[in-house]
């Protein structure tokens, strides 16, 4: 099919997409510092930063560092709260033409709920995304790591609003396919995977973490891998609409993510060296799309050949692998 005539529109439960390209809570702030950078209309969904019920400061410094292969963040959820968050920035974002997704985090089950409730009133809000994955907060995964908690937390939350419901989990979990079972159980619309995986940095000198707050939470290339790898798996054990989040730069990594298993996906640390980036995806999508003969996004969701013959070796290996 030409690829100016595939349909890039998605479905995520009861939520639609006009494209499978959004931007991930804390890497885009609230959209407005973007606008003369990125033409905002052409975004599929838009995620500001989450937002608690009381304002919060954030942690102490240094709040990232750079590694050799990604970024550390120990933010900590620095925001003004939802009444500022209503009052200042939702008139703006709600008047953007992209789906616009809500990120709340709850200090728990009750305050969830509460903001759920208080949202659900509000125009312009296309869903609300559950950050039930920060690590850099106390308490911030507590429902993101135990299946019963998150379970409730999402029927709490449907039952409190009508919104579209995204539970975004954690990869630092033993087994992350019980957590989106319960975040289905639950009635969550989609999933996103991943937030941040937990590390840390070192200046050996000073013999001090580079963090203030020590551990942290790593973004960008180095967790590709392990995103795909949740995806992956999550799309084998249940049937909920997957957000694939982890190091997305390129419309290769797109791609792999679809295949894989997701039907729409964030773009989070590549806005911060290439704010233009997901315009450039958007761009290049259909083409990739077509190269794959698919007329919409999903005829090639979760299209993984596990069984037959495996691709190829890249170059290299097979260069290992051949006999000297
Ligand atoms: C500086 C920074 C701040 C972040 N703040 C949030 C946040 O407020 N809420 C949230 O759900 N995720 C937050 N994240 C996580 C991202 O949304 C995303 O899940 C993660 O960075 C992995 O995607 P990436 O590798 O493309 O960055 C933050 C990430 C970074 C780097």
């Amino acid at each position: 099919m030409d690829a100016s005539e595939i349909d890039l529109r998605v479905r995520l439960g009861r939520l639609e997409l006009p494209n499978p390209i959004l931007v991930a809570s804390g890497t885009f702030g609230y959209a407005r510092e973007m606008e003369r950078l990125v033409d905002l209309s052409r975004l599929g969904g838009i995620l500001p930063k989450t937002i608690t019920f009381e304002p919060r400061p954030g942690n102490l410094p240094w709040r990232t560092v750079e590694t050799a292969a990604g970024l550390l963040n120990s933010i900590g959820l620095d925001n003004d709260g939802i009444d500022a968050f209503v009052k200042h920035h939702l008139p703006y974002l709600g008047n953007l033409l992209p789906p616009l997704i809500v990120s709340i985090a709850g200090r728990d089950h009750d305050e969830f709920v509460a903001m759920a409730a208080r949202l659900d009133g509000e125009l312009g809000i296309a869903a609300l995304e559950l950050n039930i994955s920060c690590p850099n907060v106390s308490r911030g995964v507590d429902y993101g790591t135990d299946p019963d908690k998150c379970r409730k937390l999402v029927t709490g939350v449907r039952q409190a609003c009508r919104l579209p419901i995204c539970a975004k989990l954690t990869p630092n979990v033993t087994s992350i396919v019980e957590i989106a079972q319960a975040a289905e159980d639950g009635g969550a619309d989609a999933i996103s995977l991943i937030n941040t995986v937990l590390g840390m940095a070192v200046d050996w000198r000073n013999r001090r973490p580079l963090l203030g707050k020590v551990v942290g939470g790593l973004s960008g290339p180095a967790i590709k891998p392990i995103a795909l790898r949740c995806v992956h798996q999550v799309a084998q054990a249940i049937d909920t609409p997957l957000i694939g989040i982890g190091g997305i730069a390129t419309i290769d990594d797109v791609m792999e993510f679809l295949v894989a298993g997701a039907t729409a996906v964030q773009i989070g640390t590549a806005n911060y060296y290439d704010p233009t980036v997901s315009m450039k995806l958007i761009d290049q999508l259909p083409a990739a799309l077509s190269e794959l003969g698919a007329s919409c996004v999903a005829d090639i969701v979760g299209t993984l050949q596990i069984n037959s013959e495996t691709s190829p070796a890249p170059a290299c290996d097979r260069e290992a692998l051949s006999p000297t």
